[in-house]
């Protein structure tokens, strides 16, 4: 932590323009999280009411000027992650990082054949991240959720269900969460797509068919879910609570890669069951929310989660207080094709106020850095046509910005 902390202080005194600028808005969004960071020395802070205060004037134009260092296609850029297929990084995404037209990358299993392979590879990537004009590392993403859905060998063995109905839950999910951050650091991986805070229903049913949910009782999956949270962000992880607001209903046919799903519980459950354990892991400081491409009538009738600014905006920002990334689930998902192209869906999420978008497919073996060109300039072109806001685009990048810095 104290690393991260001198690492975003040295950067500040670099003559760079754009670097400059970069890092002041960094630091003001940091301030901002007043998720229990040191705060910087330089950053104008007071109580947090007085910080609040200042959003509108000072803040504000820091992010126009970060935003003047951004050309169109980087400020894009900072929305995407990348995939590819194979064990070594195509050109093309090493020269769109190098670029600055990059947040980041997620690997999948045909990507990794072990430890020392995948850290050459992050190594890689972090070097191209260093010689692009947004000198911010990357952002390197796995699923290491535990149990079968693993993408590296070694820690969390036990999965979510198995934590949830052992002896020592607690004690489990904090070992899982210190064990899945240790894992990730020994190969340069910096963000866990996990912990699963799906509330299951029935046995068997989508979530539970691999044990990937700790319980069927919300305060249980709450619980463990903020313990794993803390202990694996301890150790300089981001963790991300996912599949908002809940895929725990979903039955074992309804699967959001396949095609539509439609989860009709009511507004009741929803808030008092699904979204219960995501007060917990904002209360805990969790970096990174992934949205579900389920749609949730009571929500919102017409647009999956992700691609909905009601799920996101509303329910998410405003009624859970979550100040964080937000993340799409996999744009190559079956249930997101009524909604058009790859580079229209990413446009629609970025419209609903995605952060993040994850550029895979559903078929890892199929993943290719043109997905996440594609989504870029979608972006660029809505960004150009007033489709997407500015001011927004800025607080998107400004908020991935500093994830980069310090995850
Ligand atoms: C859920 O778990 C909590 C805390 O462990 C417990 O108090 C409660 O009785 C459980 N609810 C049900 C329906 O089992
Ligand atoms: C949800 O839809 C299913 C059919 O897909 C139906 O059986 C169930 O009663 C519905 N539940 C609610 C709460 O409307």
């Amino acid at each position: 932590m104290f690393a991260h902390g001198l690492r975003a202080r040295a950067q500040i005194r670099r003559p760079h323009a754009v670097l400059s600028a970069l890092a002041l808005v960094v630091l003001a969004i940091l301030a901002l999280r007043g998720n229990g960071a040191p705060a910087p020395v330089t950053a104008p802070l007071g109580s947090r009411a007085a910080i609040s205060h200042g959003v509108g004037a000072a803040a504000g134009s820091r992010r126009v000027g970060a935003a003047a260092g951004l050309t169109p296609a980087q400020l894009a850029g900072q929305r995407i992650i990348y995939s590819y297929a194979g064990l070594r990084p195509p050109g093309s995404l090493l020269a769109a990082i190098r670029g600055g037209e990059a947040a980041g990358v997620i690997l999948f299993a045909p990507n990794i054949a072990g430890i020392a392979q995948i850290h050459a590879v992050t190594r890689e990537l972090q070097r191209a991240a260093a010689a692009s004009p947004v000198k911010a590392p990357l952002l390197i993403l796995t699923d290491q959720e535990g149990g079968v859905v693993r993408r590296l060998p070694g820690a969390p063995t036990l999965s979510e269900r198995r934590i949830g109905t052992s002896a020592d839950p607690g004690g489990q999910a904090t070992r899982a969460g210190t064990g899945a951050g240790q894992t990730l650091r020994s190969a340069g991986v910096n963000v866990n797509l996990t912990p699963v805070l799906d509330v299951f229903r029935h046995a068997g049913n989508f979530i539970d068919r691999y044990g990937r949910s700790y319980s069927s009782n919300a305060s249980t999956v709450r619980a463990l879910g903020g313990d794993f949270i803390t202990a694996q962000q301890r150790l300089g992880v981001a963790a991300t609570a996912k599949h908002f607001p809940g895929l725990g209903a979903a039955t074992r046919a309804q699967n959001t890669d396949l095609g539509l799903v439609r989860l009709n519980q009511s507004l009741t459950q929803l808030r008092g069951n699904d979204e219960a354990p995501y007060r917990r892991a904002v209360a805990a400081g969790v970096k990174l929310v992934m949205t579900s491409w389920a749609v949730y009538p009571a929500l919102d009738p017409r647009r999956p989660a992700g691609l909905s600014a009601t799920v996101i905006g509303r329910e998410l920002r405003g009624r859970l207080g979550f100040r964080g990334v937000t993340i799409t689930d996999a744009i190559g998902a079956g249930s997101l094709a009524p909604f058009g192209s790859f580079g229209r869906r990413g446009a629609l999420a970025a419209q609903a106020g995605a952060d993040l978008i994850l550029c895979s497919e559903t078929n890892p073996y199929a993943n290719t850095p043109a997905d996440g060109v594609a989504v870029r300039d979608a972006i660029v072109a809505a960004l150009r046509d007033r489709q997407l806001g500015q001011l927004a685009a800025q607080r998107s990048a400004a908020r991935v910005l500093a994830l980069r810095q310090r995850p």
